[in-house]
């Protein structure tokens, strides 16, 4: 690869990693488990304020763990957002259980409104709500959590790409029952794979630590009563998030701040819009999205790909994808327009102003 390429979400590196996981060499904790694992999940809880936290092998697990924990099981409704990645809701199909999607409104996240109808129209009350705070912009969770509370359906935030983000003060994944948060490859923070489970509810945290254990029961030998997992995070990975867990703050301004850029070289055009911020929130900005009205995406894709710039089309919403096809979803088409005239736009952490410059201009250049 050439080393001049330009890539969409970068990992980061703060330049504490290697010394941590030094540490971690020298006191021989490569296994699962031990004090860095700790530290990352005491940085969490102190930068979200949330009380327990338990760090996992990625969000998908964590989000796995979160149903089991709720009690989902075979043929279950759970509600989700329908414009997300597939890792949001993977795991309801882990557990036999049916998704049902729900589309986005003007604020590109879940509409509150189809939320209603889906709950009052659905056959059978439905167990959780997976909500998906896209690319890094708060859902209007005020609204969709009271929705939740009133109908006593439990909320899962899906905060894989949020880190960071808050409304009225609040970190995102603190809003529901459940949050998980993602630091695989391309997110804001990176351990090169890895999650973390939120929760106010000491028990469930518990709970989860022991599913991700192999369901291992208290005893001195291998005791089970029921079938848990693998999916605790590494001591190694760890030492890696305490590292990165240092800089967030700076990783989320310098997010907002290439967002800025981008808005400065493209927003006199009349056919550009970005994503909204909605009311009383602050985004992290993961990664700058925009609409064209009316230039293809996928053909400026193309011309950015031919000077080695990763750029990427918006998540293909769930409710589009073959293996959803005979699943119950509500909608209005709205991530249909997103995801047909969206476009994900470079914004790795250590981008330079320059760099925007020059994808803004082919950009401008290519415009239909
Ligand atoms: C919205 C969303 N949910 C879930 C996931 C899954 O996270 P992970 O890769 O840590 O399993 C991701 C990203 O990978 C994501 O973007």
């Amino acid at each position: 690869m050439s080393r001049d390429r330009v890539f969409l979400s970068p990992p980061h590196m703060s330049g504490q990693e290697q010394k941590y996981i030094d540490e971690v060499f020298k006191s021989n904790y490569i296994a699962p488990l031990g004090a860095y694992v700790n530290k990352f999940e005491e940085f969490i809880k102190e930068y979200t304020d949330i009380p327990y936290a338990l760090a996992t092998s990625s969000a998908t697990a964590a989000l796995h763990l979160a149903l089991r924990i709720l009690g989902v099981k075979r043929d279950d409704f759970v509600l989700a957002s329908s414009f997300t990645f597939i890792g949001s809701v993977a795991p309801i199909l882990y557990q036999d259980a049916k998704p049902v999607f729900i589309d986005s409104d003007e604020s590109w996240n879940l509409s509150p409104a189809l939320l209603k109808k889906a709950i009052k129209e659905l056959p059978k009350k439905p167990k959780a709500l997976i909500l998906t705070h896209l690319y890094g912009q708060m859902a209007k969770i005020d609204e969709i959590a009271s929705i939740c509370k009133e109908n006593g359906i439990y909320l899962i935030e899906d905060a894989a790409e949020s880190l960071g983000a808050s409304y009225n003060g609040k970190q995102s994944g603190t809003f529901g029952d459940i949050g998980v948060f993602s630091f695989n490859g391309n997110k804001i923070l990176t351990t090169s794979g890895g999650g973390i489970f939120v929760s106010e509810r000491e028990e469930w945290v518990k709970k989860a630590e022991f599913l991700a254990t192999q369901a291992r029961e208290d005893e001195l030998f291998y005791q089970h009563q029921e079938i848990g997992y693998n999916y605790r995070m590494s001591n190694v990975l760890a030492a890696i998030g305490v590292a990165q867990m240092e800089v967030l703050q700076q990783r989320v301004d310098k997010k907002r701040e290439i967002f800025a850029w981008y808005k400065e070289f493209l927003d006199h055009i009349d056919e550009i819009s970005f994503m909204p911020e909605i009311k009383n929130s602050i985004g992290n900005r993961w990664l700058t999205t925009l609409l064209f009205s009316k230039t293809n995406p996928f053909k400026i894709i193309k011309i950015l790909e031919q000077n080695n710039i990763e750029s990427r089309p918006l998540w293909k919403p769930m409710h589009l994808q073959p293996i959803f096809q005979n699943n119950i979803s509500f909608t209005e088409e709205m991530s249909e327009e997103l995801f047909s005239h969206g476009i994900c736009l470079p914004s790795g952490s250590a981008m330079t102003k320059d760099v925007v410059e020059r994808i803004c201009n082919l950009i401008l250049e290519n415009l239909e």
